[in-house]
């Protein structure tokens, strides 16, 4: 979908003022606009940051199903320049054909080998699979290639994400076995096999899990299977990954404003710390409308408070955001 020249003009407005300012507009709830005008596609996603670039990869849902990958990239996370498709269903992965659907892309760089990494969930449409992908390049923005697909350890593998520690270890989350458990695989120090995986949640049913660490404490939103439709986001704390984790609580509202968690992005400034939690509000009303959700919330002493900002203005060099 295109948009009229009249918006291109304001977008061209606004990369003049943040880049006067350095205070961006974040507007939640309706659709976003790349420079050429298209419809943001980034669904499912993540973010990863490199000399104050934000990169953003996610689904591309343009067609709804069998979605691409597509990779963009901003200073101000208002303005955004599309880099292409990164994974093309059927393209990147010839061998594997046209009927998987890469859902939830999650890239991460790679200290030791320098390459970019992908991991994402890989499924067939009934989600009899199971599986994940994990490709990788040399750039970020590709080309990727396909390093292997399956089912990590053998273990049957849903709604994903990853989460690098500060030490640098690497770790893909998943929810197993028929969406009963989630599994943490520890990654190997190329990011590309998984090494071991601990079950945590037994039971509980949980997915779209996004961790975050802040100090020695380890935070995880997570919500239930519901498909398409949102439910309550629960937060569960930790000071190990592999342990200990707290009985799940509620956090923002019901349904968590009408979205499921993607991830939590850090913005770091000094010892300033700003975290945002980025959501998928799925099917508004359609898969290819479905929006980017991204506002503020404060995660200290174990608690997390999540309140709803529908528009705020962003400082990604200061890590900062006023109503
Ligand atoms: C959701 C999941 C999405 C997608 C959807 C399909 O629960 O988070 O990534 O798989 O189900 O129904």
């Amino acid at each position: 979908m295109k948009t009229p020249h009249i918006l291109l003009l304001l977008l061209v407005l606004c990369q003049t003022v943040t880049a006067q300012t350095g205070w961006s507009q974040i507007r939640n709830g309706q659709p976003w606009y790349d420079t050429q005008g298209n419809v943001v596609q980034a669904h499912g996603g993540n973010f990863l940051i490199e000399d104050g670039t934000v990169y953003m990869v996610g689904e591309d849902r343009t067609h709804s199903w069998y979605p691409d990958v597509n990779l963009y990239h901003s200073r101000d996370m208002q303005v955004w320049e599309y880099d292409g498709k990164i994974i093309q269903n059927g393209v990147t992965t010839p061998e594997l054909g046209t009927t998987r659907m890469i859902e939830r892309p999650k890239l991460m760089h790679c200290p030791k080998t320098g390459r970019y990494v992908i991991w994402c969930h890989y499924e067939a449409s009934d989600y009899s699979a199971s599986e994940v992908a994990v490709f990788s390049s040399a750039s970020v923005t590709g080309p990727y290639r396909l390093e292997w697909s399956g089912r990590p350890l053998g273990i049957k593998s849903r709604d994903c994400n990853v989460f690098v520690d500060d030490d640098g270890t690497a770790y893909f989350i998943s929810t197993i076995q028929e969406n009963q458990h989630l599994g943490l695989f520890r990654l190997s120090d190329d990011y590309l096999r998984p090494l071991e995986c601990t079950v945590l949640m037994r039971g509980l049913r949980r997915e779209a899990p996004a961790i975050v660490r802040v100090d020695s404490l380890y935070y995880m939103l997570s919500s239930a299977c519901t498909g398409w439709d949102p439910n309550q986001c629960m937060l569960s704390v930790s000071r190990s990954l592999t342990q200990g984790w707290s009985p799940l609580t509620p956090v923002g509202d019901r349904i968590a404003y009408d979205t499921q968690a993607s991830g939590i992005l850090t913005l770091r400034r000094g010892k300033r710390t700003l975290h945002l939690y980025v959501g998928d509000r799925w099917k508004d009303p359609d898969l290819p409308q479905s929006k980017i959700i991204i506002t503020p919330i404060t995660l200290r002493d174990g608690r997390c408070h999540f309140p709803y900002m529908k528009t705020y203005r962003l400082n990604l060099r200061k890590a900062l955001v006023k109503p």
